[in-house]
């Protein structure tokens, strides 16, 4: 296992995200992807080490890590092994009714992908699980492709990778799990490829596999449904003034992150899905990023994990709602 000294790390649009939380000695606030606690570091700093912060991760191996590296300043941080849907849990633990900012850097850290046996990655040999919380009981990778139907399959590998060739995909890895248990990362890869036509293969920018793998990620790990929980309820926790930043690497989490603001800024309460307001409320939010704000040529080229990130951000307005909860 790595130690915090050996994992090199640069968190993304750091410098963006400390701005617009704009983090005070005594604030309160929340790191609900705590990783290597890059960002959760980057606010203790700007605040003179002073601002109180609960952070969370679903990952074990991250929060020990980060742990050690939070010892920087020691009592300001408490961290929880829980998904950021669960907050709510941590905020009251820790007795905090509401708080002063908070941050979501989405999806996986550069930790995870490199360690082989955590089967997120087709670079490296491994076994097919991709959880990332292996403690959770949730399915591994290596359960939904040798057991999910055909349109299930396909529907992950299309919509949630945005793989045109996903209905392709699919039928190749149902054709071959007749045969065999699927059952390691380069096994998969090598089915995947495959299964792309050789002039789209040469065509391809990166490995054929890419998009199915972060498909299968973010399906294990149900990573829309966390964002969607999360963004549910999170505003009723912001204090007038603060600020929710987020930071994702994925279409369809930028959509639902898109929408959770412009419905906070409508003043609707009534079900996102109801098109017409009949609750007739004032705005929860106001957007501070009307496009999402992308990272500067300079951090894209130092860090190239930050090549697909967008920021977006938002401010709570108005007194807190009684009770907190809508
Ligand atoms: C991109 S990394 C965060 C890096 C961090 N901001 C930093 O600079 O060190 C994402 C982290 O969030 C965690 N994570 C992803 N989804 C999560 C969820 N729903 N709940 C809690 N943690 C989650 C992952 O385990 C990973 O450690």
């Amino acid at each position: 296992m790595s130690t915090a000294q050996e994992v090199p790390h640069i968190p993304v649009m750091l410098k963006e995200v400390v701005e617009y939380l704009g983090p005070r000695p005594g604030g309160r606030y929340l790191d609900g992807t705590l990783g290597l606690a890059g960002h959760s570091l980057g606010l203790l700093r700007a605040s003179g080490g002073r601002a109180e912060l609960i952070c969370l991760d679903r990952d074990e191996q991250a929060l020990a890590l980060a742990q050690e590296r939070l010892k920087e300043f020691p009592g300001q941080a408490t961290t929880f092994h829980m998904p950021f849907s669960s907050f709510e849990t941590a905020l009251e633990e820790v007795g905090w009714d509401r708080i002063d900012g908070a941050v979501l850097d989405l999806g996986v850290s550069s930790l995870q992908l490199d360690e082989a046996g955590r089967g997120f990655s087709f670079m490296a040999d491994g076994p097919l699980d991709m959880r990332m919380d292996a403690t959770s009981g949730m399915d591994t990778a290596r359960t939904l492709v040798n057991r999910a139907h055909f349109e299930e399959l396909k529907h992950i590998i299309r919509d949630l990778g945005d793989e045109p060739l996903g209905g392709k995909i699919a039928r190749a890895i149902v054709r071959i799990r007749e045969q065999e248990d699927i059952a390691t990362t380069s096994r998969l890869a090598e089915i995947v490829a495959k299964a792309y036509p050789p002039d789209r293969r040469r065509e391809a920018r990166n490995h054929p596999a890419t998009r199915t793998f972060m498909a299968l990620r973010m399906a294990v790990n149900n990573e829309i449904g966390e964002i969607k929980d999360f963004l549910e309820r999170i505003v009723q926790y912001l204090n007038p003034g603060a600020r929710l930043a987020v930071i994702s690497f994925h279409s369809a989490e930028d959509r639902e992150v898109k929408e959770a603001f412009r419905h906070w800024a409508k003043g609707y309460r009534c079900p996102m899905e109801q098109q017409i307001c009949t609750c007739d409320r004032p705005p929860l939010a106001r957007i501070l990023t009307k496009k999402p704000q992308l990272p500067t040529q300079l951090e894209m080229d130092r860090n190239p994990r930050s090549r697909s990130a967008k920021l977006r951000v938002a401010e709570r307005l108005g007194p807190p709602t009684a009770g907190g909860r809508p």
